[in-house]
């Protein structure tokens, strides 16, 4: 049993807030922002945009590309740090826009590594069996989290929403999800945060971040979790036809691309446009390069993320 990617799709707010809207509300620049992080704009979300709302879009960009109907769908997973409500799961809420009224939803918290997270949970259940036409979606809408006093913080996230459509597969197939490798590390939770949650009071509920600790982390436990996979698979950097990294800063993605002896056209790269979206910007960057026609059917996929617990990890996909 494999697990198909039959379908991705994408939702970018309609508001775009370039670096210079920003160095005209706090003390930062175009220079700055593009050098340390190669990031020249953001879409931020409207009062109706909310995770749900820009969620159940992409879910629906997502069908429509498989050629699939909502009323298959038997699980709904998505990841997300930036739930409209504490409960109700931001996926049932999904379900509802939907229409869907069968089978299972839920939630992840993983911050920015919930895409790889949300998938792997997803192959799992789908090879015990537990479900057969799932979508994995990841939704952020970090503009309601962030301090836009903090210039170390606020120019770096964006809004957005992007989605996939897996499917079970029968016996022989040697395309879909190949591995997924998951890690965490609690001892790391001071360095990237929300601080507080649904109801406490005296807390910010602000995302708080020390950069340049993340920053030393990333690298490492990136490269770390990329070699598991190809390990695990007996593969080498050569059968890589495409990186498809975490949105955060395209130092940290140059890095990888590097380290991984990947063209640069090998890298699917939205930061510069996106911003760093969290959960949702895998699903963004490969919903881009699957619909341009960069990534073909037969493609070998390499998924990579880290974000706030720390959590990190890594997933190999054939298209
Ligand atoms: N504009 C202008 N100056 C700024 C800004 C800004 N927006 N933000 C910080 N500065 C200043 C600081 O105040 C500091 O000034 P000082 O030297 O006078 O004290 C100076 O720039 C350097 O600050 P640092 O935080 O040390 O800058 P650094 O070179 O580390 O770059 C950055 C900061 C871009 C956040 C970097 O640490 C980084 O990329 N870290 C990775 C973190 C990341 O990507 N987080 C995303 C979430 S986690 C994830 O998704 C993986």
């Amino acid at each position: 049993m494999r697990t198909l990617l039959e379908g991705v799709g994408a939702y970018l707010p309609e508001r775009i807030v370039s670096n210079d809207e920003l160095a005209a509300r706090i003390d930062t620049s175009d220079a700055w922002i593009r050098e340390r992080t190669g990031i020249a704009q953001r879409h931020i979300a409207g009062p109706h945009e909310t995770a749900t709302f820009m969620g159940a879009e992409a879910a629906k960009r997502a069908l429509a590309a498989a050629g699939a109907k909502a009323g298959a769908v038997d699980a709904i997973i998505v990841a997300t740090s930036t739930p409209d409500q504490g409960f109700p799961a931001t996926a049932v809420n999904i379900q509802s826009a939907l229409a869907v009224t069968q089978g299972f939803a839920f939630d992840i918290s993983a911050a920015c590594s919930g895409f790889v997270y949300a998938l792997s949970v997803a192959d799992g259940m789908i090879r015990a069996g537990q479900c057969r036409n799932v979508l994995v979606i990841g939704t952020e809408v970090y503009s309601r989290i962030l301090n836009w006093q903090d210039r170390g913080t606020c120019v770096l996230f964006g809004d957005g929403a992007g989605a996939v459509f897996l499917r079970a597969s029968g016996q022989g197939e040697s395309r879909g999800v190949i591995s997924t490798h998951l890690h965490a590390d609690g001892r790391y939770g001071d360095i990237l945060y929300i601080d507080g949650a649904t109801g406490q009071t005296g807390k910010s509920q602000h995302l708080v971040m020390n950069g340049r600790e993340v920053f030393r982390h990333a690298v490492a436990k990136l490269a770390a979790a990329v070699d598991e996979a190809l390990e695990a698979n007996n593969l080498s950097h050569a059968d890589i036809d495409w990186l498809v990294p975490h949105q955060a800063n395209r130092r940290i993605i140059d890095a990888m691309g590097k380290r991984l002896n990947l063209r640069p056209d090998q890298v699917v790269m939205t930061v510069e446009r996106h911003a760093n979206t969290s959960a949702a910007s895998i699903p963004l960057a490969l919903a881009e390069a699957v619909q341009d026609g960069r990534i073909k059917p037969g493609h070998l996929v390499l998924l990579e993320a880290l974000g706030g617990g720390l959590t990190w990890g890594s997933a190999l996909i054939r298209l």
